[in-house]
C-alpha cells in the first residue's frame, strides 16, 4: 500500500466524531492501471467513453436499455412490459415466455457453436471429459425425461447435492428445461444442513452421487444424503450418480442409479415455454451471519442479466477458455459456470477437486494444460497461493491468460499486486467483481477494456446498475465518506424474494432504508467515482467515535511481508468503545512479542494511530465459510472472550475455532 494521498480524502483526525451511518476511511491507494492498449483495442467495450455512453443511456431509461438487450434471449411468446415494479416485488419481462435451458443449449443449434466444446471437465484424479453443446443438449434432454418419469413437474423443487461433475450442470439444466426449481446444496454441507434446506423448500426429489474426490480422499456423499433423507419427509425419490464407485446403500423404491435411468431415457424433450417469472432456483445463503435463507431467482431477468454481465465483464470471445474456480454450490458457480457462460456459448473449464492436490501447483498446471484464457477466482484462494509460494507458479506456462477476476471478498491491495504481477505477468487486466447471491450477477467491476483499475476497488457500476451510499436515514453521504451501499433502481438479476418468507425479504433488504435495496455492505466512493467495499455493516469497528472498516486494517497488515492474511474485529472496550483485535496468519517470521510490536508499528505507519491493533493474535488459519469468507462474527466472540454463538453450519473447519480458542496468541 502506498502512502501517497489518493482521491479518498485525508486521514481522519482522532477525536472528531462523525455523523451516524458514516464510516471513516483510513486507506490510501493511488496506483492506477489503465487497460492494456492491446486488450482495449479488441474489447467489446473498449474505452471509458464507450462505457460512459452505455451507462448514461441505461441510467436515463433502464427499462428501454434492458428491453433492447432482451432480444438476445429466445422468446416463445413476447413479453408485454420490461419492468413491473411494486416495491419490493419486481416482475421483469412480464407476459413473455422463455426457457433458460433453451437459451443455454438449443439457442446454439444451427450455429457454429453447436459442435463447439461447452464443458471441459477434469476430475481430481486426472480423468478428463469434454462435451460439445450438442452433446450437453442430448444429456440434458435425457435427464429432463428422467425427471419427468420420476414424477417431477413444473414448480417442483429438486434438491441437488453433487460433486463438481458435468452431471451437476446437466441436472440443473434439466430442471430448468421442465420448469422444476433446483436447490443446489454445496457438497460439503452436513446432513442436518441438507435436511433443513429440503424442509424449507419442500423438496420432492434428491439428486446426489455415491461420493466425491477431495484431496485424494473419497467424501461419502450418499451416506450423508441417507442421513438427511431420514429427516426429509417431502423427498420421495433419490437419483444417485456413480462417481467414485464406493459401496453405498440403495433403498429399494427410493434410490435409483443415474446411469440406469439414463439408459432408458429418450433424448427428445423440447424445452417448456415458461413465464418470465417462473422460479429458476433457490440458493440458500447465510452470508457470514444468521439463519440460512432461500434466495429465489426467476427465469428471464436472471438469464439475461448473467448472459450480458458474462459477456461484458469477461469480454468473452468464442476462442476463450473460461475457468471460474467456484463450486457450483455457490451463486458464482450458478451464474458464471452454468447460466452466464452457456447462454453466451462459451467453453467452460470445470475442475472437481482441491487446488492443492496432488500438490499446490494444480491450478497452474490446469491453466497450462487447457490453455485457459480467463481465470476467475476468490481472494481467499489468492492469499493461499501467496502463502504456498511462487515456485509452484513458476513451474508453469501461464501465457495463455488474458484476463483475471476475483469475487467473494475484498481483495487486499498487496494480494492484488501479486495476482497482477505473478499470474497476470502485468499484462492481464483484473476484474474485481462485487456482487451477492441476492444480486444474481456482477454489479460493480472494472470493464476490462475500458476502466482503469485501482488495487482494492471494484471501481464502477455496470450499465443499468444505480448504486448510492447513504446514512441509515437514506441521505447520501458526502463524497469520500463511507456509508451503507444501496441500489436505487431494480435490475433484472435481482432476487425476487426469500423462499416462503416475504416478511423477512422486506425486513432485511427493503425496510431499513425505505425505497432502496440494502446490500448489507459498507462502501465509499472516491473523487473519481470509484467504489471501495468496506466490509459488512455488522462488522464495523467503532474506535473512539470513529467507525473503521475491517478491510482497511486487514489490508494494512497484509502489506507487511510476514503476513499472509488477517482479520480485524472489535472487542468491547470501556474507554474506546471498540478495541481493535486482529488475527494474523503468517507466511514467514516467528510469532511473538517482537513481531506483534512490528505489526502495530506497521499499521500506525500505514494508516495512523487510531487503527493500531490492541490485540494481535497469531493463528495457523482463520475460520471461514465454505465459500472462503472470513467469519469475523466468530472471531469477535473469541476476541471478547465469549463462546461463539449463532449459526455455524457454513463454517468450513470447526477445528480452526477450537485452535483459536485454545492457543490464543
Ligand atoms: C462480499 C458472492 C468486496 C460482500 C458473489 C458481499 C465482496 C458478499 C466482493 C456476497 C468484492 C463479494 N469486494 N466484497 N469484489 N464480492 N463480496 O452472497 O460482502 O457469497 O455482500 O456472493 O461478499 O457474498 P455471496
Amino acid at each position: 500500500m502506498t502512502n501517497a494521498p489518493g482521491g479518498s480524502g485525508g486521514p481522519v483526525a482522532p477525536g472528531q466524531p462523525i455523523a451516524p451511518g458514516q464510516i471513516d476511511t483510513v486507506m490510501h491507494e493511488s496506483r492506477l492501471f489503465p487497460p492494456p492498449a492491446e486488450f482495449a483495442a479488441k474489447a467489446r467495450i473498449g474505452s471509458m467513453a464507450a462505457y460512459r455512453a452505455m451507462y448514461d443511456e441505461a441510467k436515463a431509461d433502464p427499462a428501454a436499455f434492458w428491453g433492447k438487450l432482451a432480444g438476445e434471449l429466445h422468446w416463445f411468446e413476447p413479453y408485454k412490459d420490461v419492468l413491473r415494479w411494486k416495491e419490493p416485488f419486481a416482475e421483469w419481462f412480464a407476459g413473455g415466455k422463455t426457457n433458460a435451458s433453451y437459451n443455454c443449449l438449443d439457442a446454439h443449434a444451427n450455429t457454429p457453436r453447436w459442435n463447439k466444446t461447452a464443458l471441459i471437465w477434469e476430475g481430481e484424479p486426472g480423468d478428463e471429459r469434454r462435451l460439445t453443446y450438442a452433446e450437453l443438449h442430448r444429456e440434458v434432454c435425457k435427464f429432463a425425461n428422467v425427471l419427468k418419469n420420476l414424477g417431477v413437474g413444473q414448480g417442483d423443487v429438486v434438491s441437488i447435492y453433487m460433486p463438481m461433475t458435468p452431471e451437476l450442470a446437466i441436472a440443473m439444466l434439466a430442471c430448468a428445461r421442465i420448469g422444476a426449481v433446483h436447490s443446489v446444496i454445496f457438497a460439503g454441507f452436513s446432513a442436518e444442513a441438507i435436511a433443513d434446506r429440503n424442509h424449507d423448500a419442500s423438496a420432492k426429489l434428491q439428486i446426489t452421487a455415491d461420493g466425491s474426490w477431495r484431496r485424494g480422499k473419497q467424501l461419502p456423499l450418499k451416506d450423508t444424503v441417507d442421513e438427511a433423507l431420514a429427516k426429509s419427509p417431502t423427498v420421495r425419490k433419490c437419483v444417485v450418480l456413480k462417481r467414485t464407485g464406493a459401496n453405498v446403500n440403495m433403498t429399494a423404491g427410493r434410490d435409483y442409479w443415474w446411469h440406469e435411468l439414463m439408459d432408458n431415457a429418450s433424448p427428445d424433450c423440447p424445452a417448456t415455454p415458461l413465464d418470465s417469472e417462473t422460479p429458476l432456483y433457490i440458493l440458500y445463503t447465510s452470508g457470514s451471519t444468521g439463519k440460512p435463507k432461500g434466495i429465489k431467482h426467476t427465469t428471464a431477468g436472471y438469464n439475461l442479466y448473467v448472459k450480458k454481465t458474462f459477456e461484458w465483464v469477461f469480454d468473452h470471445r468464442d476462442e476463450d477458455i473460461f475457468w471460474c474456480t467456484a463450486d457450483i454450490g455457490w451463486v458464482t458457480g450458478h451464474s458464471y459456470v452454468v447460466y452466464g457462460p452457456l447462454s453466451a456459448g462459451a467453453t467452460v473449464l470445470m475442475y472437481e477437486g482441491a487446488p492443492n492436490f496432488p500438490d499446490e501447483s494444480r491450478f497452474w498446471q490446469l491453466i497450462e494444460k487447457y490453455r485457459v484464457t480467463i481465470f476467475y477466482t476468490a481472494p481467499t484462494a489468492i492469499r493461499a497461493f501467496i502463502k504456498w509460494g511462487d515456485h509452484h507458479v513458476d513451474k508453469h506456462d501461464l501465457s495463455s491468460l488474458r484476463l483475471l477476476g476475483t469475487v467473494g471478498e475484498g481483495i487486499n491491495p498487496e494480494a492484488w499486486m501479486w495476482y497482477h504481477r505473478k499470474i497476470g505477468r502485468e499484462k492481464c487486466p483484473i476484474v474485481d467483481t462485487w456482487w451477492q447471491t441476492e444480486t444474481g450477477g456482477i454489479m460493480m467491476t472494472p470493464l476490462p477494456g475500458a476502466i482503469p483499475t485501482k488495487p482494492g476497488s471494484c471501481t464502477k457500476p455496470l450499465p443499468g446498475i444505480l448504486p448510492a451510499i447513504v446514512t441509515p436515514s437514506g441521505r447520501e453521504v458526502p463524497q469520500g465518506q463511507g456509508g451503507w451501499l444501496v441500489m436505487t433502481h431494480p435490475w433484472p438479476g435481482m432476487l425476487r424474494g426469500i423462499w416462503g418468507d416475504d416478511a423477512r425479504f422486506k425486513e432485511q433488504y427493503w425496510s431499513k432504508v425505505p425505497g432502496k435495496y440494502l446490500a448489507g455492505d459498507n462502501a465509499r466512493c472516491d473523487a473519481d467515482g470509484y467504489y471501495w467495499i468496506m466490509g459488512r455493516i455488522d462488522d464495523v469497528l467503532n474506535v473512539s467515535g470513529h467507525r473503521l472498516s475491517t478491510i482497511e486494517i486487514e489490508s494494512a497488515l497484509v502489506s507487511h511481508p510476514a503476513v499472509a492474511e488477517a482479520a480485524a474485529v472489535g472487542r468491547p472496550d470501556e474507554i474506546k468503545g471498540d478495541a481493535v483485535a486482529v488475527f494474523v496468519v503468517l507466511k514467514q517470521g516467528e510469532p511473538g512479542d517482537a513481531l506483534k510490536k512490528e505489526l502495530q508499528n506497521h499499521v500506525r505507519h500505514e494508516i495512523g494511530a487510531l487503527a493500531v491493533p490492541d490485540d494481535v493474535r497469531f493463528t495457523g488459519a482463520l475460520p471461514k465459510t465454505r465459500s472462503g469468507k472470513i467469519m469475523r462474527r466468530l472471531l469477535k466472540d473469541i476476541a471478547s472472550g465469549k463462546a461463539e454463538t449463532g449459526d455455524t453450519t457454513t463454517l468450513e473447519d470447526f477445528s480452526v475455532l477450537a485452535k483459536l480458542r485454545g492457543d490464543e496468541e
